[in-house]
C-alpha cells in the first residue's frame, strides 16, 4: 500500500478514489448485492452533478467495482443524479427511483430500469422517456429545492404503490410527501404526507420499512400484518439520522409514531457519531434487514483533495426491533466473521481502578473486539446531576474523567506505542435520584491524532440497561481511520473518524483500561485481528502505514 494512504481501510466499503456520500438502492439480486453510491468521478469533494457509482459482492464483504449505472444525461437529470432506492417489483424485476436535478435546477423524481434482467450485475440501467415521474408545481406547493430522495416503495392495502420523498415547508416543517401509483410509472401525490413533523427542517433520505415485533428477522417492505413501521429521517440541519417506531394505519396512509419527536425531543439516532443519509434494505436471502450509512470524513477539505478520496460505508448492519419495542438494534452482520483469524480472548480479569492493561496479538489497527463488563459496587456510583440531560457534552466534560467511582472503563484504541495518540470508547454508570442507575457510553477522540486539524469532537449516548441485572458490552470495529463501537448489544452505535500520525498500522496498539476509582470485572473479551477483504480492486495490509 501507499505509505502516503494510512487511512484507506481494510474492510470498509470506500471506491478506489474520490469523492462518495449517500449509499443508494442496496438490494440483492439473482444472489449479488448491489451497492449504489452517491459518487463524484472528477474529484475528492462533493459536486451537484453527481452520479451512481456501483459495485457488486457475493458476501456483502468483498466487493467488485462496476461502472456507474448512470448520470446525467437527460433534462430531469442534466444536473444531477441524487439519491434513490430501488424497488423490486413483485415480478423480480428491480427499479430504481432517483433524484434528478433537471435542467431548470428543479429537483424531480426519476426511474431507471436495467436494460439486461438476466445479468446478475445489472451492468447497464435506462431511464425511462417519461421522467420526470413527480415534479414541485404550483400546485403541491413544494418547494423545487427541497423535493429529493425516493424512499424503496411499497404496495398498500388496496394493491397501489406507495413512496414517500423527503422535503419540507417554508416555515421548517418536515415533511414524507406521500406519492401513490398504480403502475410504478404514473404517481399521484396524496392529499396528506404519510408523515411530517414541525420545527425540523428538510428530511433527507427518508427510509420507510416495517420490522417484526415477534423476531429479528427482518420483513420485506410491503409485509402487514404484526408489525411495526420505522420511519428514519437525517436532518439536513444536525446531519444527523433519527428514527421513530410506531404504527402504519394502512387505511389512512399515514404513520403515527409511538412516541413524538420534536414534541418531546426524544427520537433516538441510529448512531450518535458520524453517520448520515442510512438505507436499509431487506435480504431475502438470510432473511434479514441490512443497513447502510454514510460515514464522511472529519479532516478538512484539503486533505481529503491530497489523499484523493472522501467518505466511507458503515459496515453493514443487521437491523431489528428490540424486546422492549421501543428501540431498534444493531449488529455488524455476521460475514464480517470470514475476515477474522488470530483470536485472543480474555475470562474473568479483573481490572483494577486506574488500570490498562494492553490486548496484544491482534492486529490493533484492524480489529474486531468483543468485550463485556460486570461492575460490581454499583452503590459507588456517582449521583447524576439533574440538569445533566446531553449526554454528549457529559461525554465532552474533561475533568469528569478523573472523578467518579464507576468508569469510564472501556477500550483504547489506535493507540500510539506512547500514548501520545488513542481513542477511547468507554462506559461511566451514575445513579439517578430514583436508585436506578444510567449508563452513559462515550467515544472520546480528542486523542486521537496529533494533527490539531481534524474535528476531534466527542460522541456520546445514554445506554438503556440496567447494570445491577445486566453485562455491559461493547464491540468495537477498528480500521484504520475508523472506528465503529456497539455498546449494550447494540442498542446504540457511535462511528468515529481518526487521523492518528503514530498510531498507524503496526504501530497502533489496543488497550482494555479503568481510570474509575473502583475495580470492574471483565467477564469476556475476544479480539481478532481481521485480514483485508477486496474492496473495490484494493487490498489493504492491515500493517499498512
Ligand atoms: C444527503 C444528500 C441527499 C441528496 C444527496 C446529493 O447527503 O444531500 O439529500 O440526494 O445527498 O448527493
Amino acid at each position: 500500500q501507499d505509505l502516503n494512504q494510512p487511512y484507506r481501510t481494510g474492510y470498509h466499503f470506500q471506491p478506489p478514489s474520490n469523492w462518495m456520500n449517500d449509499p443508494n438502492g442496496p438490494m440483492v439480486y439473482k444472489g449479488i448485492y448491489h451497492l449504489f453510491y452517491q459518487y463524484n468521478p472528477y474529484g475528492a469533494v462533493w459536486d451537484v452533478r453527481i452520479v451512481w457509482g456501483h459495485s457488486t459482492s457475493l458476501d456483502l464483504v468483498n466487493w467488485t467495482p462496476q461502472p456507474p449505472a448512470f448520470s446525467p444525461s437527460q433534462p430531469s437529470d442534466i444536473n444531477g443524479c441524487w439519491s434513490g432506492s430501488v424497488t423490486i417489483l413483485p415480478n423480480g424485476t428491480p427499479v430504481i427511483l432517483y433524484t434528478g436535478i433537471d435542467q431548470n435546477k428543479s429537483q424531480v423524481q426519476n426511474v431507471a430500469v436495467p436494460v439486461n434482467i438476466s445479468d446478475p450485475y445489472l451492468r447497464e440501467w435506462s431511464k425511462s422517456p417519461a421522467n420526470p415521474l413527480m415534479a414541485p408545481n404550483a400546485v403541491n406547493g413544494i418547494n423545487p429545492d427541497r423535493f429529493r430522495d425516493p424512499t424503496t416503495a411499497w404496495i398498500g392495502h388496496d394493491g397501489e404503490w406507495r413512496v414517500i420523498v423527503g422535503s419540507s415547508t417554508d416555515d421548517r416543517r418536515g415533511l414524507a410527501v406521500l406519492y401513490k401509483s398504480r403502475d410504478f410509472f404514473n404517481w399521484t401525490q396524496a392529499t396528506k404526507p404519510l408523515h411530517h413533523e414541525e420545527l425540523t427542517g428538510m428530511w433527507e433520505c427518508p427510509d420507510f420499512f416495517p420490522v417484526s415485533i415477534t423476531g429479528t428477522e427482518g420483513l420485506e417492505t410491503s409485509s402487514s400484518g404484526e408489525v411495526k413501521h420505522v420511519l428514519k429521517m437525517s436532518l439536513i440541519e444536525t446531519l444527523h439520522d433519527y428514527y421513530t417506531i410506531g404504527c402504519y394505519d394502512r387505511e389512512k396512509d399515514v404513520y403515527v409514531p409511538d412516541h413524538g419527536f420534536v414534541q418531546d425531543g426524544s427520537a433516538p439516532r441510529l448512531d450518535y457519531g458520524k453517520f448520515y443519509a442510512s438505507k436499509a434494505f431487506y435480504d431475502d436471502v438470510k432473511k434479514r434487514r441490512i443497513l447502510w450509512g454514510w460515514v464522511n470524513e472529519s479532516s478538512p477539505a484539503k486533505d481529503d483533495i491530497e489523499k484523493g478520496w472522501s467518505g466511507l460505508q458503515s459496515f453493514p448492519r443487521k437491523i431489528w426491533l428490540g424486546e422492549s419495542g421501543n428501540e431498534l438494534l444493531q449488529w455488524p452482520i455476521e460475514e464480517i466473521e470470514t475476515l477474522r483469524e488470530t483470536q485472543v480472548n480474555w475470562y474473568n480479569k479483573v481490572l483494577k481502578a486506574g488500570s490498562t492493561i494492553q490486548v496484544h496479538g491482534v492486529t490493533a489497527a484492524q480489529a474486531d473486539v468483543d468485550v463485556s463488563f460486570k461492575v460490581k459496587d454499583l452503590e459507588k456510583a456517582d449521583v447524576i446531576e439533574p440538569s445533566w440531560t446531553d449526554p454528549q457534552k457529559i461525554c465532552s466534560e474533561e475533568d469528569l474523567s478523573v472523578k467518579s467511582g464507576l468508569g469510564p472503563f472501556g477500550l483504547m484504541v489506535l493507540a500510539s506505542n506512547d500514548m501520545e495518540e488513542y481513542t477511547s470508547v468507554y462506559f461511566r454508570i451514575f445513579k439517578s435520584n430514583d436508585t436506578k442507575y444510567v449508563v452513559l457510553m462515550c467515544s472520546d477522540q480528542s486523542r486521537s491524532s496529533l494533527n490539531e486539524e481534524n474535528d476531534k469532537a466527542t460522541f456520546g449516548a445514554f445506554v438503556a440497561i440496567d447494570p445491577s441485572h445486566e453485562t455491559l458490552s461493547l464491540r468495537t470495529l477498528i480500521d484504520h481511520s475508523i472506528v465503529e463501537s456497539y455498546g449494550g448489544g447494540g442498542k446504540v452505535c457511535v462511528t468515529s473518524r481518526v487521523y492518528p500520525k503514530l498510531a498507524i498500522g503496526e504501530k497502533a496498539n489496543l488497550f482494555v483500561f479503568n481510570k474509575g476509582t473502583q475495580s470492574v470485572d471483565v467477564l469476556s473479551l475476544s479480539a481478532w485481528s481481521l485480514k483485508s477483504a477486496q474492496i473495490n480492486g484494493e487490498t489493504v495490509s492491515p500493517f499498512s502505514e
